[in-house]
């Protein structure tokens, strides 16, 4: 046989080149704690079930909890000799405790070892994810709060459409934020499912008890297939999915926090300490952060489509293509985090310029629908109020005169029933504040949006 845990039934070693190819130890030591936790979940089991002896199980015990100090402390040492964390682990479990140390993975495989570890792992950092976009939304609902009677124009196209409050623009981030709440907790039910005592794909002829295991963990229940069990990835891809659309939304936020921190723009200032300046142009700050944050995002999505791609084809039950799941999803892990984090600060440091969001609603024609509505309630058909301001705007850019710019006598021309009311709709604050329809940008509907808000993150 050859020095392997599993070397047997083999003649001949592999070559270095084929070890190191094979082992995961270089990034699935990440899940060390969470390794430690199953198998003391496990060993537990296995003596309060009489599958080890009291004094074995209490043995193997004590050398895990030795372990998990000698971890803390950064006092373990893996090899690549050892392949991977499961088997790492039980080599210096055999160094502290001796050949004892080997009764351990009695009734378990590494097959449902390492989905144990790895639902543990997640289970524990979609917290932190969800803990980093409420943080995130409250800025943005204090931001809202302070800017419901803020005015600038709202886009489509990129191209000036109808003037909003900038706490209705804040708010459509909230509202998406609290989607990728409820998706994130969606993910936390499906990860929540034990595969410890699935075994290697078939379940096991000792008699185990998954639910004491599952409930050691802190799993809300235990899968209810040995084979899904060691099979299943879709949590991790459902992470994966989740993070990816997390991070378009805060890409999308981005891309506007950079173009508003433009000169052209210049409804945004960045605080000093969320930007850069340049090597050579002495004049420079840059929005780094924001467009870190947006580049981020193709990351992301490249672990969500990598994870999706390996899962595509495998047949039940374990593979080792499976082995390629886990970078991806650290990586993850390691990248929404900061980016919410680093989200949430910049916004909340940033400058709001109102006066410029203000002026750029003005002389821009973004009253045209104002106009239109105004002659619809006076009883011209829609579409022929429509065409008519339409006219009006085409000669108003030819002639450099707004739409409040033209006098009574012209408008009475066109209709006699345009009074002087006119110009009162034509303003851009009041084409806001007037907009009282259900989540429309309207100061009261604004208002209500972050009541609705703050009552939520305050039970959250
Ligand atoms: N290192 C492996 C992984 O990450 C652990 C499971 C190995 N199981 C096996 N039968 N080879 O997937």
């Amino acid at each position: 046989p050859i020095k392997r845990m599993w070397g047997g039934r083999f003649e001949s070693a592999g070559s270095d080149l084929v070890n190191h190819f094979g082992a995961s130890i270089q990034f699935d030591q990440e899940m060390a704690e969470e390794d430690l936790e199953g198998s003391l979940a496990h060993v537990k089991m296995l003596g309060a079930t009489g599958i080890l002896s009291p004094d074995d199980a209490d043995k193997i015990e004590q050398g895990l909890h030795t372990l998990q100090k000698k971890l803390h402390a950064g006092e373990l040492h893996f090899s690549i000799d050892n392949e991977d964390i499961h088997m790492n682990m039980e080599a210096l479990l055999t160094a502290e405790i001796g050949p004892v140390a080997g009764k351990l993975h009695t009734a378990r495989s590494r097959n449902d070892q390492v989905a144990t570890d790895f639902h543990l792992y997640l289970l524990k950092r979609l917290p932190k994810v969800i803990a980093a976009i409420r943080h995130l939304q409250a800025v943005l609902v204090a931001k809202a709060a302070n800017n419901v009677e803020t005015i600038m124009p709202g886009y489509t196209h990129m191209q000036h459409a109808q003037p909003i409050s900038y706490g209705q623009y804040l708010m459509a981030y909230f509202q998406m934020f609290q989607r990728d709440v409820e998706r994130f907790e969606f993910n936390v039910k499906h990860t929540s499912l034990s595969p410890l005592g699935a075994a290697a794909l078939a379940g096991t002829t000792f008699p185990i008890d998954r639910s004491m295991t599952a409930k050691e963990l802190g799993f809300a229940d235990i899968y209810a297939n040995s084979m899904d069990a060691v099979s299943d990835r879709d949590f991790a891809m459902e992470f994966l999915s989740n993070a990816s659309i997390l991070m378009t939304h805060l890409s999308r936020l981005c891309e506007e926090v950079i173009y508003w921190c433009s000169y052209e723009f210049g409804y945004l200032s960045l605080a000093d300490s969320y930007s850069t300046g340049s090597s050579i142009m002495p004049q420079k700050k840059n929005p780094d952060m924001a467009e870190l944050i947006r580049g981020k995002s193709g990351r992301v999505n490249g672990h969500l489509i990598a994870l999706l791609t390996t899962m595509k084809s495998l047949p039940l039950a374990y593979n080792k293509d499976m082995q390629e799941d886990k970078e991806g999803v650290f990586d993850t892990v390691k990248t929404i985090i900061p980016s919410l984090k680093v989200m949430a600060g910049m916004l909340d440091t940033a400058t709001v310029n109102k006066e410029r969001m203000a002026q750029a609603t003005q002389h821009d024609f973004s009253n045209a629908t104002e106009l239109a509505d105004y002659l619809a309630t006076k009883g011209i058909p829609f579409r022929q109020a429509h065409e008519i301001v339409g006219e009006l705007v085409l000669k108003g850019l030819k002639t450099g005169v707004g739409l409040a710019g033209i006098p009574l006598a012209e408008y009475q021309q066109i209709d006699p029933r345009i009074g002087e009311d006119v110009y009162h709709d034509l303003q851009s604050e009041v084409a806001v504040e007037r907009r009282h329809s259900a989540g429309g940008t309207g100061f009261d509907q604004v208002k209500l949006q972050i009541k609705q808000a703050q009552h939520l993150l305050k039970a959250a």
